[in-house]
């Protein structure tokens, strides 16, 4: 909150007697009723974000009388009730593993809805997928082809599949994030030729039903220009394989990868602006190769969870320690780290923290958020102002945790994994338990 209220859920406030709430809920009673650390899930923001994207896209689409479908795009924050809520909102749903497609058939979301990715789905999740009837396999490789006409040959089905197209459009914020240059493990290069190829195998498979062609450029993209590039270049592609082989496939998935802000110096990308920059570009394109317009879709997962969620922390020990340019740190340890949220160090994300169970009128100091694991790189906020007298007991929460944070969280040093909670109108909802130290002996196969 304070000074940098943009990050922090739709709903978060301070309440009167200086403790921080979110969806009608008190941090602190949070914490005492579910422990911590703990992730809190703003379900009014995160629905309505999810429906922010369906309206912003459909209406610029919808200036070209196109539609668009959208794909939350599973795997930066999943469990039965999210798949849930996106079915609620209209969206469909993109999973990565055996594992996202059971929780969102457990959400009630219908399998046409559904889309399999993977750069290296095993038989099982290709079998899996045939068998409930998932509306979208994208295929990742020439040799998943063969894999997938197999399995489909064998139930005696039709798949129904995109082509995953690295267009080289380099864009992202960080290397390990981006996803659609050449000299990485995804997709099939449009460069080389090995999506056309691919495209021509897939259309002449009678096991196999070419819907279309699919690329996601990367992750916290801030540039509209890479949606562009990447649009246009797949809709050439789209041309290019009609012009070639009289068929133009019905659709294109454009990905995700709209950027949210971590911190106040860090801008959003504004989603209206692509939705009107993304129709365009395809129109643009449609017009030069005189195409029809195809079903256009986009997978934002980021953009959806992320802002919604937070992460909240009891604090333990702090310490100051002299620096050399003369001046002072605060160390302030919490009782989670690189286990409950892998950005920073993976990725040297920033993040920043409130007080979130006092207000407080200390000085404000330069403070180091670090967790409690037996690594000295376990940094969760490298730098950040937060008043000189915070201190063992209080609560700290950390915004914009609601992506990539409890599904890349891990059990390093075997501490629990935190448990999820929703809250919306005061009222909670337990997302995901906190694994317990029974957990962690039951995982263990004693001698
Ligand atoms: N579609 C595909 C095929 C993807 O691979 C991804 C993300 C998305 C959609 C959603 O992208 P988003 O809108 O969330 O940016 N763990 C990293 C992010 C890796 C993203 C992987 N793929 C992080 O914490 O930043």
């Amino acid at each position: 909150m304070d000074s940098d209220g943009s990050v922090w859920p739709a709903s978060t406030t301070r309440r009167e007697d200086g403790g921080l709430e979110v969806g009608g809920c008190e941090i602190a009673a949070l914490a005492a009723e579910f422990g911590t650390p703990l992730y809190v899930v703003d379900e009014a923001d995160f629905r309505a974000r999810a429906v922010a994207f369906r309206t912003a896209f459909g209406e610029a689409f919808a200036r070209y009388d196109a539609t668009v479908d959208v794909f939350y795009a599973a795997k930066a924050f999943l469990c039965s009730r999210v798949a849930s809520w996106m079915k609620k909102e209209g969206l469909g749903i993109d999973v990565a593993s055996a594992g996202e497609l059971e929780l969102a058939l457990r959400g009630g979301m219908p399998p046409a809805r559904i889309t399999l990715h993977g750069n290296n789905k095993s038989d099982a999740e290709i079998a899996r997928a045939l068998e409930v009837g998932v509306g979208r396999i994208v295929v990742d490789s020439l040799e998943e082809i063969g894999l997938l006409w197999e399995e489909a040959e064998r139930q005696g089905v039709v798949a129904p599949v995109l082509i995953r197209v690295t267009t080289g459009v380099h864009a992202g914020g960080h290397e390990y994030i981006a996803t659609a240059h050449e000299d990485q493990k995804f997709g099939l290069s449009l460069a080389s030729g090995a999506a056309a190829e691919a495209l021509s195998l897939c259309h002449e498979s009678p096991f196999l039903k070419l819907l279309g062609i699919h690329t996601h450029i990367g992750s916290q993209i801030q540039s509209l220009d890479a949606f562009r590039e990447s649009a246009e270049r797949m809709l050439r592609l789209r041309s290019d394989f009609a012009e070639a082989s009289g068929f133009e496939v019905p659709e294109v998935d454009l990905g995700g990868g709209y950027a949210i802000a971590y911190t106040s110096s860090q801008e959003a990308l504004p989603i209206e602006d692509a939705a009107t920059a993304i129709a365009g570009t395809v129109a643009e394109a449609l017009a030069a190769s005189g195409g029809s317009w195809p079903r256009v879709s986009i997978e934002p997962g980021r953009a959806i969870a992320g802002p919604a969620g937070i992460t909240v922390y009891t604090v333990g020990v702090t310490k100051t320690v002299r620096l050399e340019d003369g001046g002072e740190r605060r160390y302030i340890a919490i009782d989670g780290g690189m286990s409950d949220n892998m950005r920073p160090i993976t990725y040297g994300a920033e993040y920043t923290a409130t007080l979130a169970s006092r207000e407080s009128d200390a000085e404000p100091v330069r403070s180091r958020v670090v967790g409690k694991h037996c690594e000295s790189g376990d940094i969760l906020v490298h730098e950040v102002e937060l008043p000189g007298d915070v201190a063992h007991g209080d609560l700290l929460a950390i915004p914009a945790t609601g992506a990539y944070g409890r599904v890349m969280a891990n059990n390093y040093n075997a501490l629990p994994r935190p448990a999820v909670v929703a809250v919306k109108k005061g009222k909670t909802q337990l997302l995901i338990r906190r694994d317990t130290i029974e957990d962690q002996l039951a995982w263990d196969v004693a001698p």
